[in-house]
């Protein structure tokens, strides 16, 4: 009977693009899919934007767009990134889905009928401006430990404190500016710290099914320290609006927190899947999704980053058991993916590795799978990414290894036999394939335990035994001598049988060649159950280059720092800021506050306002000012403005100007019309000095 596997990826929040981090995450899940399809077993692999929550909100609030906009517009940027990296994923969706409102809102309901739902006030920092509750990283303040400033209402990053954002001094909200309140709301709780949960999360989490690490972390979640502090709490599911989520039932205003409804959303994706006809086209299916889910040997498999365990070994599972659903089988957590050593990935410093420049540069995607594979194994740990070790393993490794293996045997074939493989193998031929083939049952086992790894070790160790018998054999100088065409034939025709054995092995990584390479030896889809035989007598077709050698330019130019964006010098106001002066200079200006007592228009004049103005000197003086275009002199009377008031006084056409008043406008007046003269703030009296 074929395995029934619906697999799944974490859901990446729809804030922003493919990482390196999703992508090693999509190439291990989607190896381990591959093989299990390869094996005959029936694979449903689903992914799904994760949409809601507070970030993703702000941040369509940001640009302008509504978040289901938002939203739309990263998921419309997914494929590329899925599609180049060979990622296989049967159906993507989005926690947004009509099928996750209605699954979440079914299973709070089922929650709630086993009393598993609380309500209570509580006290949270509200934003007065935005009028909303804030979330912890959106207040800010000063660390109340060491007095840092601007630090997140969690914790601080200058001494490392834990703490409650009420703890914060003088906290302000990151959103507006402005100085939270304490308001308190009523939320809603998932009773984790009922008996039933803690009894069966205990049994869940330690009965081995976990990764044992996982298993350990877990023990450490549960145990209470000498001051009764940590344990398993009651987890607040509910948010208040304005919040982008699912609404929750019987309780207007408020919403699923993001992360109650993110997993559901597994299985709202293969709901969808279900209901586009999915898994009837792909396996004649004929169950609907809740049938099917009901079934016991359907397996739930999950791959997520170490980060995220809580959210999938605790509340996940819990929430699963208590609304009555099928519980996951696996929990598969990895570890982190670092850069170059472990270098913080940044992506001004180009230390990062960005998927799409991966791609965009003509680099392989099946060497980063293969080489992201030869890394990971089935604990947590974090994996890096290496430019040299890369370039080894794929030149020396994938290339070197298996790949001339075809490239040495194949001419011959097409040359010499016109494509014609023999069965007549000899003994040492014939020894070498049986190993060949017997080393398939625990490079199986090691697929199936995600040791990817100890697969492609194992994998290289056949492909050393391959080559080994081309350099003891030497078909390049068989085929120079007279009369040894049948043993040419033999040892071309072992080569492409063992070579056909090993893409086998490694189609689950590299899914491209071989289909390539099925292509080539002219066969079917390759399943682990054809290297059970030989291809004997059979015909193959002309060889291709498989896959070219990483050149180290395109690892320098992976690695390049993006060209730093070229500024255009700015000018302020359309010019540039005049040469320094010292407050020696600046004092010998004059500036006084006067006020307008009279503006009028100038005869002949199309430019200037004759302005009479008091500086608080028992006179007044006359003025000529260019702001005719903008001011009606009605406008101006009795207004206060800032006059030079030492400016050497000027004859003009239509008498002596007194001063001067200011007023700002771009260096550009044509493109940039506009004058607009100085007023102080209230409470300045004509005569001040302004200094
Ligand atoms: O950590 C994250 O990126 C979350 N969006 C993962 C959600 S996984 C699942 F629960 F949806
Ligand atoms: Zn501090």
């Amino acid at each position: 009977m074929p395995r029934q596997l619906f697999v799944t990826t974490a859901l990446p929040y729809a804030n922003g693009h493919f990482h390196i981090g999703h992508i090693m995450e999509y190439i291990q899940a989607d190896i381990w899919v591959r093989f299990q399809r390869m094996q005959g077993h029936q694979v449903h692999f689903v992914g799904a934007d994760d949409a809601h929550g507070a970030p993703i909100m702000i941040a369509a609030q940001k640009v302008n767009k509504t978040p289901q906009q938002f939203v739309a517009d990263i998921a419309a940027g997914r494929k590329p990134y899925l599609d180049g990296f060979h990622i296989s994923f049967d159906h993507w969706s989005s926690t947004d889905s009509p099928e996750n409102h209605e699954l979440a809102q079914a299973i709070y309901r089922e929650l709630k009928a086993q009393g598993l739902i609380d309500v209570r006030p509580v006290e949270q920092f509200f934003d007065p401006e935005k009028g909303m509750f804030l979330a912890d990283r959106f207040i800010k303040g000063e660390c109340p430990k060491c007095a840092a400033k601007d630090q997140y209402g969690d914790s601080c990053e200058v001494c490392g404190a834990v703490y409650a954002p009420t703890e914060l001094k003088n906290p302000y909200s990151s959103l507006s500016g402005a100085t939270p309140v304490l308001k308190t709301s009523d939320h809603y709780f998932f009773r984790l710290s009922d008996q039933r949960c803690l009894d069966f999360l205990q049994a869940w989490t330690q009965d081995g099914k976990l990764q044992p690490a996982v298993s350990k972390k877990i023990k450490e979640w549960f145990t209470k320290d000498e001051n009764g502090e940590g344990g398993l709490g009651d987890w607040d599911i509910s948010r208040d609006a304005p919040y982008f989520g699912i609404e929750i039932p019987e309780a207007p205003g408020k919403y699923f927190y993001v992360w109650l409804d993110a997993p559901i959303g597994y299985l709202a994706s293969l709901k969808s899947y279900f209901a586009a006809g999915g898994p009837k086209a792909r396996y004649g299916e004929t169950r609907s999704f809740d049938e099917f889910m009901a079934d016991p040997q359907v397996e739930q498999v999950h791959f997520i980053g170490k980060d995220i365990t809580y959210f999938h070994t605790l509340f996940w599972p819990a929430m699963l058991k208590f609304s009555g659903r099928k519980l996951p089988n696996q929990v598969n957590v990895h570890g982190f993916m670092t850069v170059n050593n472990g270098e913080k990935m940044s992506k001004s410093r180009g230390t990062g590795l960005d998927p799409l420049k991966y791609l965009s540069l003509g680099m392989n995607p099946e060497w980063l799978r293969y080489y992201i594979a030869a890394k990971l194994n089935a604990n947590v740990e974090d994996i890096d990414f290496n430019k040299d070790d890369f370039m080894a393993r794929v030149n020396a490794d994938l290339v070197g290894k298996f790949v001339n293996i075809a490239s040495r045997a194949a001419g011959f074939i097409a040359k010499r036999f016109e494509g014609k493989l023999t069965a007549a193998i000899g003994d040492e031929g014939k020894a070498l394939l049986v190993a060949l083939q017997a080393g398939g049952a625990s490079i199986v086992r090691q697929y199936e335990a995600r040791e990817l790894g100890k697969v492609l070790r194992e994998i290289m160790l056949l492909a050393d035994r391959v080559n080994e018998y081309v350099d003891a054999n030497k078909p390049w100088e068989l085929a120079k001598q007279e009369g040894l065409d049948a043993r040419l034939q033999e040892v071309c025709s072992v080569c492409i049988e063992a070579f056909r054995l090993l893409s086998i092995y490694l189609k689950p990584v590299l899914p491209a060649v071989a289909a390539n390479v099925e292509a080539f030896l002219k066969v079917e889809p390759l399943t682990f159950s054809d290297a059970d035989k030989l291809l004997g007598e059979h015909t193959i077709g002309a060889y291709q280059h498989l896959m070219q050698r990483v050149d180290a330019k395109m690892l320098d130019a992976l690695f390049e720092a993006p060209p730093a964006p070229v500024v255009e010098a700015v000018k302020p106001g359309g010019e540039d800021i005049a040469p320094t002066i010292t407050i020696d200079d600046f004092v010998k200006v004059d500036l006084r506050i006067a006020r307008i007592v009279n503006a009028e228009h100038v005869e002949g004049s199309t430019k200037l306002l004759r302005l009479t103005l008091d500086a608080g000197e028992g006179r007044h003086r006359n003025v000529f000012s260019g702001i005719k275009e903008a001011y009606q002199p009605e406008q101006l009377i009795g207004k206060l403005t800032v006059l030079v008031a030492n400016l050497a006084p000027r004859k003009m056409k239509f008498g002596v100007s007194e001063g001067m008043v200011l007023a700002a406008s771009h260096a550009d007046e044509k493109a940039n019309p506009g004058v607009y003269v100085l007023e102080p703030f209230p409470g300045a009296e004509p005569g001040m000095r302004i200094r």
